[in-house]
């Protein structure tokens, strides 16, 4: 199986799926845990390039070109053998962050093109959370914002990423989380909300 996490800046996608990953494992499943941008060539350049203070030294359509060819050889090089062997992928991020992020400021059709070779996950969570709730939570624990955080983008990826799950809500399964529930809550709603989706296997 494989799942990707979702979610805008400040979800709280790591902590959720540190929570998921445990989850998953009481099942029974064989959890391989990656993330994109990846730690390969591509990802780390991505990286790089969005964690520079200075003026953006790319194109957004660079930016996207980059995510998708990340993307494709986490694909190929990663998420295949791994699923192969029988593990279950957990992605933090994949397809929807592109489509959401990309097409904020590109027309969807081209990104979504980019990405025509990247199949889809079997289960997409996505971890729904206020902008306020996010950019308190941004505020606290980083040191300077990225790029991609600020009030006006955080609300517009919030439309965009509904844009995208009700475009694909037919062919992906879709759970959603909810990112406003406490710390100490996550891993009670994880398994109230998706033990339906992942039966034990044991
Ligand atoms: P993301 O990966 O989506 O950017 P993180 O999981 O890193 O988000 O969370 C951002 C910050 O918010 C972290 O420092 C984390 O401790 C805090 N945080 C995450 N989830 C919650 C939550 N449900 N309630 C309160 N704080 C949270
Ligand atoms: P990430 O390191 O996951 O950030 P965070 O831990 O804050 O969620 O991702 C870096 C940024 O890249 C993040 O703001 C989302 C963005 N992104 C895209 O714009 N498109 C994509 O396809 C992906 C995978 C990430």
């Amino acid at each position: 199986m494989f799942i990707a996490v979702e979610g805008i800046d400040g979800s709280g996608k790591s902590t959720t799926i540190a929570e998921l990953e445990k989850f998953l494992a009481a099942r029974g499943h064989a959890v391989h845990r990656t993330a994109e941008p990846t730690k390969l060539d591509t990802g780390r350049a991505i990286r790089e390039l969005l964690g520079q203070k200075s003026e953006r030294p790319y194109t957004r359509h660079e930016l996207a070109l980059l995510f998708a060819a990340d993307r494709l050889r986490h694909l190929e090089e990663e998420v295949e053998p791994m699923l192969a062997a029988g593990k279950t992928v957990l992605t933090d991020r994949y397809l929807f962050s592109s489509l959401a992020y990309q097409s904020a400021d590109l027309p969807y059709e081209w990104v979504r093109e980019l990405n025509r070779f990247a199949r889809l996950p079997d289960v997409v969570v996505y971890i729904g959370v206020s902008v306020d709730t996010a950019l308190a939570r941004l505020a606290r624990f980083r040191q300077g914002t990225e790029i991609f955080e600020t009030r006006g983008f955080l609300e517009k990826l919030t439309t965009a990423y509904e844009r995208v799950m009700a475009e694909y809500a037919g062919r992906v399964t879709i759970e959603r989380l909810d990112g406003e529930v406490t710390m100490e809550n996550i891993a009670a709603d994880i398994e109230q909300r998706l033990s339906g989706i992942f039966p034990k296997k044991i």
